[in-house]
């Protein structure tokens, strides 16, 4: 039997990068996975690929940081399959790059209602959903690296990431004895579409990542997905409040 056999889990941001890796993982690990993000073509691809290798998978175009939508896309979820066992927060943006007296306030408040109220939000709407349903769930949310230590550069993206390891590890801590378990990921240089928009600008600043990390490369979505789908699963049944980085080891420096 697969890790995932029988659990209906949701991935935000599943149309691209590390979301839709995660979304095909944790499929093929027996999951029915329901995709939530906005880029609607690319979301029905990873439906696509996910049937086509024998799994389910349905989409769902909705905003993380819209309230009611979120509650409506998991009432369809829960409607369509009877509970909700897990969710990948994982829909993100990048953020401004400028120092604080060039981050525009919008920037800010844009990065932040996506990075962090987003998941604020998702949260909200699953374990009232997980509390309901009276069998827990294990939820895992992105942050990043950048949660975890200081980026000069990047206020807005660290900050909101910073929140996400704060917000994991105090509804972990709210949560513990309902067996609803609350952990994160932090990823450090994934190729992903973000990365490719991030170093567009120049091959100097891949290098310069690359160069900052221990074991010298960037991962494969993929990396980040397998320790979701474990964090997921029941293997990791006394873990909660964690926010793992999974970083090649850029942040044990
Ligand atoms: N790529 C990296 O190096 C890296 C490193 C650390 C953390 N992360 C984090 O990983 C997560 C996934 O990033 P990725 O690299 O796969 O980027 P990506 O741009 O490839 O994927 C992000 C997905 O989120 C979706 N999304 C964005 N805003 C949304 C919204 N308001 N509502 C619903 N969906 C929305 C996008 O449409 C996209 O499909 C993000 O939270 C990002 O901050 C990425």
């Amino acid at each position: 039997m697969t890790m995932l056999t029988n659990k209906v889990i949701l991935v935000t941001g599943g149309s691209t990068g590390i979301g839709r890796a995660t979304a095909k993982i944790l499929a093929a690990e027996g999951a029915t996975v329901a995709i939530l993000d906005l880029q609607d073509a690319e979301g029905a691809e990873t439906v696509e690929m996910i049937k086509e290798a024998g799994g389910n998978a349905e989409y769902h175009h909705v905003d993380v940081s819209d309230y009611l939508g979120v509650r409506a896309s998991i009432a369809k979820i829960v409607g369509a399959h009877g509970k909700l066992d897990g969710a990948f927060n994982n829909a993100g943006i990048e953020g401004p790059t400028a120092k604080i007296l060039d981050v525009a306030i919008e920037d800010w408040d844009r990065v932040i209602r996506v990075n962090l109220t987003g998941v604020f939000v998702c949260m909200k709407c699953e374990i009232e959903q997980m509390v309901k349903q009276d069998g827990g769930g294990s939820i895992v949310n992105t942050a990043s690296a950048a949660g975890l230590i200081g980026i000069p550069g990047a206020a807005s993206y660290n900050s909101a990431k910073h929140g996400v390891v704060g917000l994991t590890k105090t509804v972990a801590l709210e949560y513990a004895t309902k067996k609803i378990r609350v952990n994160a990921v932090c990823p450090g240089f994934i190729e992903t579409p973000m990365l490719g928009r991030v170093t567009e600008a120049s091959v100097k600043i891949r290098d310069q990542m690359i160069g900052a990390v221990p074991m010298r490369r960037v991962a494969a979505p993929s990396e980040i997905g397998e320790v979701a789908a474990w964090l997921m699963s029941d293997k990791s049944s006394y873990v909660t409040g964690v926010a793992m980085p999974v970083d090649g080891g850029w942040v044990a420096q």
